[in-house]
Formats: C-alpha cells, structure tokens, sequence
C-alpha cells in the first residue's frame, strides 16, 4: 500500500506509471468510454481548506470510475480535537478505500497515513501539492509533446505548488527557475534536500523576473497569498507588485512560451486577464486536467500499475 504524501516518497517509474494510467484514462473518456476501474470504491475527503479543482476533481473521478466520494469538513471529521488523530484515521480507513487530506500542516498528513489502513492522499498542505504538480506536467506534454529539455520560470510566492512543481522536475529533467521576491524563495532546508536527492536537478533560483523568464518554455504563476496567509495580503501585495505576469513580462520570454496558474487566480494581482485569457494561456486545460490525474493517481494507488495493460485496447 502507497499514500502520496510528497512526490519525494516517488520514483520517476512511478509517476511515469501514473501519467501514462492518466493519459489512457483520459483517451477513453474523450471517445466516450468510462471504465469502471474502481467499482464501488469510497473515497473519503478531509478539507481544513476551501477547494473548486481538487474537491470536485476527485469526486468526478471516483464516480466516473464507478465508485464514490464522501466529504467531510475538518471541523466534522473531528480533526480540531473531538477524538484524536490516530482514532479518526483508524475508524475511517476502516470504511474508506482511500483518503485525500487538505490541511495547513504537512505533517498532520503524514501522521494520519501512519495510522490509516488505506492510502492517504496528499490534497494539499502549506507546504506541497502534488496532486496539482503531477497534473502540471501531463499538460506540459499534451502541449509541447514532451517535458525533455524544457523549463518551467515560476514567477512568484516560493509556496506549497513552487515546491511540488521543483520535486517533480528533479523526478523528471526538467529545468525550474523559481523568482521570487527577496525573503519569499523556497525554504533553504528543502532546497538543500532537493538537491541531495537529485543531484542533477536543473534549479535555478532569481529574483528579476525580467531576465528570469528570457528562456521560458512556461511562465508559472500562482497567488501571492495562499490559504491561510490572508492577513498579510496587503503587504504582500506591495512586495509581489513587480513580479505580476502581464502582456510586457511574456513579451519578454521565448515566442511560443505558455502561461500556467494552477488557479485560483487573482486577476489584476499576480497575473493579468489579458495573460490567463490570452492566446499562450493553458491554465484552463491544466484545470481540467486535474480530474484525469485523480483518475490516474486513484486506479494506481487502487489497482496498481499492471491496470496500464487493461486500458491499452
Ligand atoms: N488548484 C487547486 O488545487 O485548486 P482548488 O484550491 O480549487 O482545489
Ligand atoms: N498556493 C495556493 C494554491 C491553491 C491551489 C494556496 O495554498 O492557497
């Protein structure tokens, strides 16, 4: 049994094995089929934090793989100290296939895998998003038709999705700068980690998002507060002000360059209608993408790899 906590606990075959169950699953769908993978499997969702894509996209997926999905606000789940932690995953693993956590703490997530029988699902943590990051790439490649040799510029807030999107690249060779404000860069423990763990990883870090993005096969952006930083809003818009992704910073990357945002956005903050409406712009089937990744990620963590073989007529 696997949880997917951080993509660090992955191997690059791994998220291969996903992608690959993603892609076959999404292939059937747009030609109309729906294969019940996960047949009256439950999914059970624990949020501490609002959610559009994740929630839905996972309960699309369960139903569409012929299972379903249960909801539970933290406060009804009992996570703010009802019974304890160990208790809760202990019952609910016991009526759940798998579980998806959003939390403000990654550890918490880690701590309830330990306890629970099933696999737990990383939906997002202060710290890291992996769902969204696996999801980010299968798009790269529907675009470009592979990630090889590319680089992702992330302008802004070094946060929980700048994070994932540098664990994967290091999984898959792909090049990541992260440009962010002085005192907003990823955490130096982690980077340090990253680059223990992948020695070969293509990291580059700036904060002149001018120059940052003069080879951008993607610009990445992402809120400049996120869930659970809204009191310091203002003054965080004052700082991020100069790294906002508008018309005059993608006129300054590669012609052909893409514009991502894993959403939601804050139009007029960090990126401008004009970019996320505009022609480069592929924020919106990174979206959608989201439910074909959950649908990926959810038939490996339930049937394992071999299901690749199934789908392959
Ligand atoms: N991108 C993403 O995780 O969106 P939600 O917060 O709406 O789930
Ligand atoms: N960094 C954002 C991502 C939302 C999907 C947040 O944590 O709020």
């Amino acid at each position: 049994m696997k949880h997917l906590i951080s993509l660090l606990d992955y191997s690059a075959e791994e998220i291969e094995q996903i992608l690959a169950i993603a892609a076959a699953l999404k292939s059937k769908l747009k030609s109309g089929k729906r294969p019940a993978l996960l047949k009256r499997r439950i999914l059970v969702q624990i949020f501490e934090k609002p959610s559009l894509r994740t929630r839905i996209s996972f309960e699309a997926a369960m139903m569409q793989l012929g299972g379903s999905s249960v909801f539970l606000a933290a406060k009804d789940a009992g996570l703010n100290g009802r019974e304890s932690l160990a208790d809760v995953a202990r019952v609910l693993s016991g009526y759940a296939d798998v579980v998806a956590m959003r939390t403000f703490s990654q550890q918490l997530i880690g701590d309830f895998a330990g306890y629970a029988r099933c696999p737990v699902i990383n939906a997002l943590s202060d710290e890291l998003h992996p769902c969204q990051a696996l999801a980010d790439i299968f798009t790269m490649r529907e675009v470009f038709g592979k990630t090889d040799g590319k680089r992702i510029v992330y302008v802004g807030d070094g946060n929980n999705v700048a994070a994932s999107l540098a664990i994967i690249s290091g999984h898959l060779g792909i090049g990541i700068t992260v440009c962010t404000p002085k005192g907003y860069e990823l955490k130096p423990a982690f980077v340090k980690d990253l680059k223990q763990r992948f020695p070969k990883l293509k990291l580059s870090t700036s904060h002149d998002p001018k120059k940052a993005v003069a080879d951008a096969d993607v610009i990445y952006t992402d809120v400049w507060a996120s869930m659970g930083q809204e009191g310091e809003a203002d003054e965080r818009k004052q700082v991020f002000s100069p790294f906002q992704v508008n018309r005059h910073l993608m006129e300054l990357a590669p012609a052909g360059c893409k514009f991502m945002h894993c959403l939601p956005a804050k139009r007029g903050g960090e990126v401008t209608d004009e970019v996320i409406d505009g022609p480069n712009s592929i924020a919106f089937p990174q979206a959608e993408n989201r439910m074909h990744l959950a649908k990926g990620l959810l038939t490996w963590l339930l049937r394992g790899p071999q299901i690749l073989e199934r789908l392959q007529d």
